[in-house]
């Protein structure tokens, strides 16, 4: 295996994209950031210098982090920032991992404009589980807003308005033709006739679930969140933020120019947002001439649609060789999420939004999690997170008079190589929303998934154990529920929220704390020496 170096040094640019200029945080200048290329096993240092006024940290989404968690850069979580002028150095090892996931910065907004792809080959030698692609690209999809975007956030966070959606969507940075500004580029998929591509899709928007369409294409998924799927023959693509996944592509249609759009999914009428991102697939040697259009996007039934993609994604394994789901159970859990309303007597309307897991809005220490853990620092958390919810009530239909959150830095503890079962339910408190929940430091198995309320008497009976998806990131349905299972193999402090920013600010966020084991590589790695202070 190999060891990579990266520079990534923090500096603002000026951009202009919708008629609009503003300064933005990037890496090196790059918007998007820089990709991140190594194989499996490799080891991998990136130093991050700040050079910017603000605090920053990275996060390598979907790395596993085994017993590095002092690597993984969640703010307050796992690090303290590092502080303008500081570096850091970020050292971990790809272990069994291969395949597309993303970094971005993990404090406050700052994802809207720190982040890239990272890469995973596999080992050398050998072959991707499909048809080898002749041409590999990158397509970024985010969202974009005119306004600094920590200015759009901290003023939510006063007020306890929600903050202003975004004003577009991107691809590569591109919006396309959609806001009519000169500046404005779209984003252009070149292709030679009769040639493969696999596409690596990262969803990296703040607060959007989006949907990939190529007019006139069908895409074959074969990989989502850095773990081999059975190949699934699709016109559409759902991703919630923070998921990444890999298609075929084939450029079979000779020549023409054909319109790739990405547009939000919206699981409710909380807020209206149907800006679509445009960008083209173009056949080398095409003479100029409009594009073919594209049926609609969203798709007409975007709930069936967005339910029957997850469904049918399913893993490489079989009967005879099952995946290795936990068939035992040791920890029993059900969380319930979502966002309430709270009083809120500084705040403009007297109440702001709060978001919740088991009626625990989460407070963001000012001590690194990970560090009080450590060293034994007492006061900066308690381990009382209650494992199902307080009282029980109907999730769905007539929303629940809502329940005053408590607030705490409450984690869940597991024992070191202890198995999870989490059911996650939307508690549709407001209204019904979907939420793409995010767990650091594991991939957990998706199981199931459901509409209405999980029924702990019939739902068991439908668990796929055989062949269900690995993933880092689920998009719970709207107004349902979702069941993961993962094994407590990786000793440290997680983090687990959902990848909707502004749900995260509002606190729907906890952490799990997993012991170190007994044996000799069961403990975490101690920290590095230029692990920054808070
Ligand atoms: Cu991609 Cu905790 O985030």
């Amino acid at each position: 295996s190999m060891v990579h170096h990266y520079n990534f040094t923090v500096v603002t640019i000026n951009t202009t994209k919708l008629c609009s200029s503003k300064p933005i945080v990037t890496i090196n200048g790059r918007f998007p950031g820089p990709t991140l290329y190594a194989r499996e096993s490799d080891n991998v240092l990136v130093r991050v210098t700040n050079h910017v006024q603000y605090n920053i940290t990275i996060h390598w989404h979907g790395v596993r982090q085994l017993r590095t968690g002092w690597a993984d850069g969640p703010a307050y979580i796992t690090q303290c920032p590092i502080q303008p002028g500081e570096n850091y150095l970020y050292n971990f090892t790809l272990t069994g991992q291969r395949g597309t996931l993303l970094w971005h910065a993990h404090i406050s907004w700052q994802r809207a404009t720190v982040h890239g792809a990272v890469v995973i080959l596999p080992k050398k030698g050998v072959p991707y589980p499909f048809p080898k692609p002749d041409k590999e690209k990158i397509i970024i999809l985010g969202d974009w807003w005119k306004a600094d975007t920590e200015a759009v956030i901290n003023q939510a966070l006063q007020t306890g308005l929600p903050p202003n959606l975004s004003d577009a969507h991107i691809i590569n940075g591109n919006p396309g033709p959609v806001s009519n500004c000169s500046s404005d580029r779209a984003y252009t998929l070149h292709v030679k006739s009769g040639t493969t591509y696999l596409l690596r899709i990262i969803n990296v928007a703040l607060n959007d679930e989006l949907f990939f369409k190529i007019a006139g294409h069908n895409l074959t998924v074969v990989e989502v969140d850095a773990s081999y799927t059975k190949p699934l023959s699709t016109d559409t693509v759902f991703l919630g933020p923070g998921q990444t996944t890999n298609v075929l592509l084939t450029a079979d249609k000779g020549v023409g120019k054909y319109l790739i759009a990405v547009s939000p999914f919206m699981d409710t009428v909380v807020a209206v947002d149907n800006l679509t991102a445009i960008g083209f697939l173009r056949y080398k040697d095409t003479v100029p001439f409009s594009p073919l259009t594209l049926t609609p996007i969203p798709p007409i039934n975007a709930t069936s649609v967005t339910s029957t993609f997850s469904r049918s994604l399913r893993s490489l394994n079989s009967k005879k060789y099952p995946a290795t789901v936990p068939l035992t159970v040791d920890h029993s859990l059900l969380f319930t999420i979502g966002v309430g309303i709270d009083p809120c007597s500084t705040c403009t309307n007297g109440s702001k939004s709060v978001g919740a897991i088991n009626n625990v809005s989460f407070i963001m220490p000012t001590t690194a999690l990970l560090q009080a853990h450590y060293y034994n620092i007492s006061g900066v958390f308690t381990t009382d997170f209650p494992p199902t919810p307080p009282i029980p009530f109907n999730y769905t239909g007539n929303p629940p008079s809502n329940l005053q959150t408590n607030n705490g830095t409450k984690l869940y503890k597991l024992a070191y190589n202890s198995t999870v079962e989490l059911i996650i339910q939307g508690n549709s408190i407001i209204a019904p929303e979907s939420h793409p929940t995010h767990l650091h430091g594991f991939n957990f198995f998706e199981i199931a998934r459901g509409v209405g309320n999980y029924d702990p008497q019939k739902d068991p009976k439908k668990y796929n154990l055989v062949d269900p998806v690995e993933r880092n990131t689920i998009s719970v349905p709207t107004a349902g529920w979702s069941a993961i299972r993962f094994r407590a193999d990786n000793p440290g402090i997680w983090f687990f929220h959902c990848h909707l920013e502004v749900h995260t600010s509002w606190g729907l966020k906890m952490a799990f704390l997993v012991n170190n084991g007994k044996g000799p590589n069961e403990s975490i790695l101690p920290p590095p020496k230029d692990l920054p202070k808070c």
